[in-house]
């Protein structure tokens, strides 16, 4: 040992005779070496309230200077408005009363609207029936253990199956539910133009299966399928061709994608998954609920498409960057009912 390692070792009191616990005292050179430069960064990470007299007059508001500033200034994120108004009491009723009025009729003529809609829009459009998923035997253990992000990918193409896989895990159709009990529900109408319509469940939870989020696929590199913006049809496990993709679109894609992360470069992936929430889909039953609901459902379904994707042995990564008013431009969604609240890219491994 060096008289250096020697003098930084930790020496710990005996004091067994007073009875006082150990402690172990650290050599004032290697606290000065090595502990010393972090306990400042966590401490000036920790106090430093870069607060400034301005912030409520300037254009440019970091998050940094609005938490600084947070006793100084009337300027707050936008998120703790949010949140003080989100259930704020046991007498806000209003999501309780919303709720309810969905009960009965209503509630079925929501539901059966989701599918109705999918059909209406799959005789408008062209629509392409995805293959059979393939079923993913790995383990839930593995799956969930050896799960990370990666955003180094080699830009080696994807198969039509693949991603067939990762819509069905993520969010596809695994059931079906019916409306109406006959036997016990008062409401079974006596007369009817046909059969009630089930309504379909799918892999992620939704609250009230409503099904706020839809999921855009700017793709890339996938056999048998033409470069393109597609939206997935879950009922129908198919897609519906929204573009090819333009010259000015592949431009405008590598742009955003650059802002995504060092290592991110729009050549290397196969599919980005726009999380598109459809605000009057789930709002009109739990006013700002809603929104928070639309949040939790996107996770629910992005960590699906992580899991398949690691059974797939694909990498993928969430992406928090990027101007979403660019992003809905580019996905021709009015950002005013609809709103780009996540995205997602996925390739084989680089
Ligand atoms: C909402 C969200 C946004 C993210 N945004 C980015 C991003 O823009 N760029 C990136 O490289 N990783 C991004 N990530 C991935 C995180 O960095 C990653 O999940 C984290 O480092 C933990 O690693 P793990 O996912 O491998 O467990 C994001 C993750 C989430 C959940």
């Amino acid at each position: 040992m060096t008289s250096l390692e020697e003098n930084n070792k930790a020496s710990i009191t005996d004091d067994s005779e007073s009875h006082t616990p150990k402690r172990s005292q650290v050599p004032l050179q290697r606290y000065l070496e090595q502990d010393h430069p972090n306990t400042l960064e966590i401490l000036s990470f920790s106090e430093s309230k870069t607060a400034s007299c301005y912030l409520d007059t300037t254009a440019v508001r970091v998050s940094d200077a609005i938490y600084g500033a947070s006793g100084v200034s009337d300027v707050n994120f936008l998120s703790l408005e949010y949140l003080l108004n989100f259930k704020k009491s046991s007498i806000d009723l209003g999501p309780m009363y919303g709720a309810s009025t969905y009960a009965s009729f209503s509630a079925r003529a929501a539901l059966s609207l989701v599918d109705k809609k999918e059909k209406h829009l799959n005789n408008q459009c062209q629509v392409l029936a995805l293959p059979p998923p393939q079923k993913i035997e790995k383990s839930f253990d593995s799956l969930i253990r050896e799960r990370r992000s990666h955003s180094e990918m080699s830009g080696e193409p994807l198969t039509l199956g693949q991603l067939s896989t990762l819509l069905f895990y993520g969010d596809g159709v695994t059931g079906d539910k019916t409306f109406i009990d006959p036997v016990q529900d008062e409401s079974w109408p006596s007369m009817s133009l046909g059969e009630p319509d089930p309504y379909y469940v799918r892999s992620a939870p939704s609250g009230g299966a409503l099904y706020p989020i839809d999921l855009y696929l700017l793709v890339s590199n996938v056999d048998q399928l033409e470069n393109g913006l597609y939206r997935y049809r879950p009922n129908s496990h198919s897609l519906i061709n929204v573009r090819p993709l333009s010259d000015d679109d592949w431009d405008a894609h590598k742009k955003d994608a650059a802002t995504w992360g060092d290592n991110i470069h729009a050549e290397k992936f196969n599919i980005t998954i726009f999380y598109v929430y459809s605000l009057f889909k789930n709002s009109r039953k739990y006013g700002d609920l809603g929104l928070a609901f639309g949040f939790i459902e996107i996770g629910m379904i992005a960590q699906n498409i992580h899991l398949a994707a690691q059974a797939l042995g694909l990498a993928s990564n969430c992406i928090g960057g990027g101007s979403k008013v660019m992003r809905e431009r580019f996905l021709n969604i009015d950002g005013q009912s609809q709103h780009c609240l996540h995205q997602m890219i996925i390739g084989q491994p680089g």
